[in-house]
């Protein structure tokens, strides 16, 4: 059995220090294997919150495995954003495109769907290029769980957001991989769908922190044991944690 603390959209710059404080108590009373996060550790990737972000999750003393988000990369310097967008990224972790962690007999893979640039304005949606589907094909395996901050399929209620380019072709390799369960962020919204018959289960945990979508925030932990995937979503509103168990819409 496996289980996953799952945190995303965590936006070092909206968090108050109450709420880090209570989030990271009860991860630690869930007792998780390892933690994965799904992105978007800042509101506007500045070192300031990119080390808050780090003090925060090292302190929870858990094997980790982040990719970045949108708001990981800089948004008004145009020049960084374009020749080194994950310059200050690597102020935190190693910017790798992929990323592996094996612990418990589970493979975490975490992939950068991040994209700097698009021939459309919403330059916030993703993008997984030819290249990094080939990269990926070669550390997939049965039972692998995807951890990347984009959504590859939105719900209806995401109105006007993309997903990101080529999220179809991707979702193509990892049912042909068998791959359990892409876990991810971006829309601040608990939810749990189907990628297609015999595809993975997309997991979005909400934001850990921000207000901004509406949702309240929190964190899911998934539990994988031989067959089975339960998520919980955990959610903290007015200083209280409730739980619920996300089922597949
Ligand atoms: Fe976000
Ligand atoms: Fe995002």
């Amino acid at each position: 059995m496996a289980r996953i603390a799952h945190l995303s959209d965590l936006h070092f710059g909206e968090a108050t220090p109450a709420l880090v404080a209570s989030l990271g108590a009860d991860i630690r009373e869930a007792v998780p294997d390892v933690i994965a996060v799904s992105g978007d550790l800042t509101r506007r990737a500045s070192r300031v919150e990119f080390s808050a972000a780090l003090a925060f999750l090292s302190s929870l003393e858990t094997p980790l495995l982040m990719v970045p988000g949108n708001h990981d990369i800089p948004s008004q310097d145009l020049w960084t954003r374009l020749y080194d967008p994950l310059g200050r990224w690597r102020s935190v972790s190693p910017a790798f495109p992929l990323t592996v962690l094996e612990t418990k007999g589970l493979r975490l893979v975490g992939l950068d769907t991040v994209s700097r640039a698009q021939w459309h304005l919403d330059w916030s949606a993703g993008a997984i290029s030819g290249n990094r589907r080939q990269q990926l094909a070669r550390v997939l395996g049965e039972g692998a769980v995807l951890v990347c901050h984009h959504p590859l399929r939105h719900a209806v209620w995401a109105v006007g957001r993309r997903p990101p380019r080529h999220a179809e072709r991707t979702i193509d390799l990892l049912t042909t991989h068998r791959v359990r369960a892409v876990l991810c962020g971006h829309l601040h919204r608990a939810e749990m769908t189907r990628l297609g018959p015999g595809g993975p289960a997309q997991i979005i945990a909400p934001s850990a922190f921000s207000e901004r979508g509406g949702g309240a925030n929190g964190w899911n932990l998934v539990v994988l044991e031989d067959d089975a995937l339960t998520v919980e979503t955990r959610e903290c509103v007015g200083g209280i944690w409730t739980a619920r168990t996300l089922s597949a819409v």
